[in-house]
């Protein structure tokens, strides 16, 4: 794929002034047209709706084209013979690969969520240092991506990880680009931007640790909750369609808040309920059992319902040895 077939000047009713738009608003190439959806397009290029649409459309229409995206309608053994090909990042458990396939998917948003403790961040970490192994290791040879909106990025846990399980800690370091988002319109912005870095980058892996804290903080009361919801749709879709678009594994954590309707069963949810649900491909719910942890496949296309015990220790994520019987 040449550079200039993604230019937006080579692309159909895109002109010098709307390009400018564009990249005022981070859409610097048809990639980024592709997954920023038509009425975000309309507002930031000032476009009317319907010229949006057709200029999105025009995009989708030239990436299929060049085959970085599937036709509209193509045959059922095409498309299996396509998800046998599909790369995976390992997380560094071979029994959280197996509860996931082999792994976290390209192409895909997965979705882990849990309590506080139970390992969501040291699964993020993990799969930065995982996804810079060769293939035959579990890795993709690739560079990660890291949206800190937390506060708990903690470089010197990467390069520790990275030690242990034989790389050198100062170039796994630098093939991690680290972005802190402040609040949740600067989460927005670095999501749009993110097109271009993952592209500089060649990265394969996009972390987003956690999705939902700042609009958890920002939109409080019931009066907002319909803008709050509206705001993580858009996001959450940003992040799908750029998964597929870049063919990168992108991963999110939320947190859970508890149900107070649930009598039965565990009364905790994930924060932005249907919403988040709807769009993530795959969903696992981590908590805690003494020592280890547990995961369960919750929501997914193609995995049973079923689940697995992992554990945190100087690797990183890793299985339960000897020292950390399983527990439930
Ligand atoms: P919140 O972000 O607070 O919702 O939690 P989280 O799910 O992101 O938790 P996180 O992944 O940060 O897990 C924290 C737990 O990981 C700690 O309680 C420790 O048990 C474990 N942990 C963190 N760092 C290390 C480490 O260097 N070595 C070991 N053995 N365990 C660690
Ligand atoms: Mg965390």
């Amino acid at each position: 794929m040449a550079d200039e077939d993604l230019q937006l000047e080579n692309l159909a009713g895109v002109g010098p002034i709307t390009k400018t738009r564009l990249e005022e608003k981070g859409i610097y190439t048809v990639l980024d047209l592709a997954y920023i959806g038509a009425s975000e397009v309309a507002e930031a290029a000032n476009l009317d709706l319907s010229k949006a649409i057709e200029m999105c459309n025009n995009a989708r229409k030239k990436l299929v084209d060049l085959g970085i995206l599937e036709n509209d309608f193509v045959s059922a053994d095409q498309l299996y013979k396509k998800r046998l090909e599909i790369d995976r990042i390992s997380t560094g458990s071979s029994n959280l690969d197996d509860l996931l396939g082999g792994g976290i998917e390209t192409g895909a948003l997965t979705e882990f969520y849990g309590e506080f403790g139970s390992g969501k961040t040291q699964i993020c970490h993990c799969l930065c240092v995982m996804a810079q192994f060769p293939k035959e290791q579990g890795g993709l040879n690739a560079s990660s991506i890291y949206v800190d909106t937390e506060n708990t990025f903690r470089p010197e846990r990467l390069a520790g990880v990275a030690e242990i399980r034989g790389l050198d800690p100062d170039v796994a370091l630098r093939r991690v680009t680290v972005a802190k988002a402040y609040n949740s319109a600067h989460q927005e912005l670095i999501v749009r931007e993110l097109g271009r870095v993952i592209k500089e980058k060649s990265a394969r892996l996009v972390i987003i640790d956690s999705a939902v804290a700042h609009y958890r903080a920002e939109f409080l009361g019931r009066a907002t909750l319909a803008d709050r919801q509206q705001r993580i749709n858009r996001f959450m879709h940003h992040l799908l369609r750029m998964s597929e678009v870049y063919e990168c594994a992108v991963v999110m954590t939320n947190q859970v808040q508890s149900a107070p309707d649930v009598i039965f069963g565990d009364p905790t949810r994930p924060v932005g309920g249907h919403v988040l649900g709807h769009t993530s491909t795959y969903r696992i719910y981590l908590r805690k059992a003494s020592k280890n942890r547990i995961a369960k496949m919750v929501d997914s296309p193609s995995h049973p319902e079923r689940e697995t015990v992992f554990v945190m220790n100087e690797r990183g994520v890793d299985d339960p040895g000897e020292d950390s019987p399983v527990t439930q």
